[in-house]
């Protein structure tokens, strides 16, 4: 039995709700924000098992964790994904699960997915123009793949189908008001998220992050957006269309206003690791103590150590301008 009733709180007295979960560090697409370009993939037998994964989550929901965001890499390159989510549903205590996916395998899985449990779908799509697209994530032939993934996933249910759309100067920023066009024409929640320094080839640079306050400065030329208020522990601040348009626009202020206040996060990495956030290098390695005998309850007051030592939040270093080099590539974490 695990110890139940102790949360996770960290030094701030921030308390832990939500867990992304990496499954793996692979992914079939090479987006120049994200991943190097010779990328080093853990080794398979470093990476936890779905049955690992489940010991894991079951103590974390023990300590109050009660929402899932599968991520990569991209997660639907984990073989039997579908049975991965199975066992995570079948804990008694996990609210939703939901995955960050860049939609490629979405339209042949959508289906299972839903079957197996999953709740909701964010699909990473960062133009709409094609050839632009297949450059961005440096694959060719993968942008109308990419968009039957979306329609599938509305049609098996995967409610709400979010958009998330890295907006960089010089690249795509001429394409916010597309995007929202899009929303609009298909009821979908557009997420517009800043461009971090996480990227695995040292391209990002001030001048190409374009602040959430500008993005919705161009929306707002064409249409008057109401300010939602915010979720405590969102990473996002949502808008509605004041003409009653449909979808929604999400911005995701990670470099310019991070929110870090409240944040309710906890991550575990493919290999097993603990990571408390995302814009700190501390990590520790809870799988020695899987794959070492340990029980529920050292596993659970390990994970509580670690938690509390819980770095403040990015503010402090992003006005120090110390965000580079990068701390760690997206792909082996996955936002
Ligand atoms: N900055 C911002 N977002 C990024 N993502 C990947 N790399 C970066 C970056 N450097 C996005 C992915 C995905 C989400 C998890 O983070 O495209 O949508
Ligand atoms: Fe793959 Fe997502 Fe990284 Fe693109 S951003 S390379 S889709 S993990």
């Amino acid at each position: 039995m695990v110890v139940l009733g102790l949360q996770l709180v960290d030094g701030f007295g921030r308390v832990a709700r939500k867990l992304r979960l990496s499954v793996t560090d692979r992914c079939n697409f090479r987006c120049d924000f994200c991943m190097p370009l010779n990328p080093v993939w853990i080794p398979h037998r470093e990476i936890l098992t779905y049955e690992e994964m489940a010991r894991i989550v079951r103590i974390l929901v023990s300590m109050g964790v009660t929402k899932i965001r599968l991520s990569g890499g991209e997660p639907l390159m984990r073989r039997d994904i579908e049975k991965g989510i199975k066992m995570l549903r079948e804990i008694p205590g996990v609210e939703h699960i939901s995955m960050t996916t860049n939609g490629y395998f979405l339209a042949e899985k959508a289906e299972a997915l839903k079957r197996a449990g999953l709740d909701s779908v964010t699909v990473s799509l960062h133009s709409l123009k094609p050839e632009r697209f297949e450059e961005i994530v440096g694959r060719k032939d993968v942008f109308s793949k990419v968009l039957e993934g979306i329609d599938k996933a509305r049609k098996v249910g995967l409610e709400p189908v979010k958009i998330n759309c890295v907006i960089t100067r010089g690249c795509n920023d001429d394409e916010i008001l597309d995007f929202v066009e899009l929303g609009r024409a298909s009821a979908l929640v557009i997420r517009f998220i800043e461009y971090m320094p996480f990227d695995g080839r040292h391209m990002w640079s001030p001048e190409k992050l374009v602040s959430g306050a500008e993005i919705i400065a161009r929306i707002q030329e064409r249409y008057e957006l109401e300010r939602l208020p915010r979720e405590p522990g969102s990473t996002s601040v949502g808008y509605r269309f004041k003409d009653g348009g449909k979808g929604m626009v999400n911005i995701i202020t990670s470099m310019t206003q991070p929110f870090c206040g409240d944040c309710d996060r906890i991550r575990l990495s493919a290999d097993g690791k603990i990571v408390p956030c995302l814009f700190s290098r501390d990590e520790y390695d809870v799988k020695s103590l899987l794959r070492g005998g340990a029980s529920d309850e050292e596993i659970a007051e390990f994970i509580r150590r670690s938690y509390r030592r819980k770095f403040a939040g990015v503010e402090a270093l992003i006005k120090s301008g110390r965000v580079q080099p990068l701390i760690r590539p997206m792909h082996t974490i996955g936002g």
